[in-house]
């Protein structure tokens, strides 16, 4: 079973509890987030992460904004919900503790959904893992990146169960680590064959030792089927190529924005210099070098053999097939 990385406690005055990931894989701790600043907080510290994570956390958070909200009038309605975030527009006539229980009952739907998607990813993807040979995998799309068991190790925890024989290489994923400190923790606690590289290894990996699939998870996904994902993802994908590996992305159908045509209209957040001069406390460069950290890369579509979504396999995704694959499933 995977662990629990997210989950509401009591009514509308309740709270959200999260795994503090900024402490593993030494300690599983679990904290209560009581309102929305703490919510904020937890999601900027990465302590609550991964894209369809975040989505239930910022659901939650709207949750947790009303707390203390006074409103009686639409207009007051309005202006918590300002402060708040725009999604919940259509509740402002309704009574505030109305409005409140149905923004939680709504981001309880929203975590539910997710968890039932996890399993149908991980149904449409295992046929995928090489039998009898390695996969590699960047970051972390697991359990706990959703309210599940993941997009990306979806696959590989849906595979074992089905008893497929394989090994994963885990990638470290600088800066943050996530892969060496969620990634590896997740298979090892499901009882999968891993090894952990650092990012730099990737390509002799790939070369010498029978890599036969790479499955990563993504943060948003353009209408030609650019996808964009943890820094060092866009590398691993032109090493899949040059090694003729196939790569595979494995996300929601909630990662894609139609409403954009390719990956360079999706912005990049980029983080402190610390994380890259000073991880986990240790200064590792000179004071005042220069530093670019962007948080996540695009991955050109040219370089990913399918996207795996709770609807199906796209394969080769472009500019063609990825709205004809939405528009088939509009029918
Ligand atoms: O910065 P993070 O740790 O939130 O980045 C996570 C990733 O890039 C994941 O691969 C992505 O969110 C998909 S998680 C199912």
């Amino acid at each position: 079973m995977p662990v629990s990385t997210i989950e509401w406690h009591g009514g509308v005055d309740g709270i959200c509890r999260i795994i503090e990931q900024t402490l593993l894989p030494t300690e599983l701790k679990y904290v209560d987030l009581a309102d929305q600043r703490q919510m904020w907080d937890a999601i900027k510290r990465l302590a609550v992460r991964g894209a369809p994570a975040i989505g239930i956390a910022g659901a939650f958070g709207v949750v947790l904004g009303f707390k203390d909200s006074k409103a009686t009038t639409p207009a007051e309605f309005d202006r918590d919900l300002e402060a708040i975030t725009k999604v919940a527009q259509g509740l402002r006539t309704m009574p505030l503790q109305a409005a409140r229980e149905r923004l939680l009952a709504e981001a309880q739907t929203i975590l539910t959904e997710d968890k039932a998607i996890c399993r149908k990813l991980g149904e449409i993807g295992a046929p995928l893992v090489p039998q009898g040979r390695s996969a590699l995998t960047h970051c972390n799309a697991g359990g706990l990146a959703t309210a599940d068991y993941g997009t990306a190790l979806a696959v590989f925890f849906r595979a074992k169960e089905l008893g497929k024989r394989f090994h994963v290489y885990v990638d470290e994923t600088r800066p943050l680590l996530q892969g060496s400190r969620l990634t590896a923790w997740e298979l090892q606690h499901e009882g999968i064959d891993s090894t952990l590289i650092c990012d730099n290894m990737a390509a002799m990996v790939m070369r010498d030792k029978d890599v036969g699939a790479v499955f990563v998870g993504a943060d948003r996904i353009a209408r030609n089927g650019d996808t964009a994902n943890k820094i060092g993802t866009y590398g691993v994908s032109v090493l899949a190529k040059a090694h003729g590996i196939p790569f595979y992305v494995v996300a929601p159908v909630s990662t894609f924005d139609l409403t954009i045509p390719d990956g360079k209209h999706i912005p990049i957040e980029e983080r402190e210099d610390k994380e890259v001069t000073e991880g986990f406390g240790k200064r590792t460069a000179p004071t005042g070098v220069r530093v670019f950290n962007p948080a996540f890369d695009v991955t050109p579509h040219a370089n990913i053999a399918g996207i795996v979504t709770e609807l199906g396999l796209i394969e080769r995704p472009d500019a063609e097939r990825v709205p004809a694959f939405f528009e088939r499933h509009r029918r």
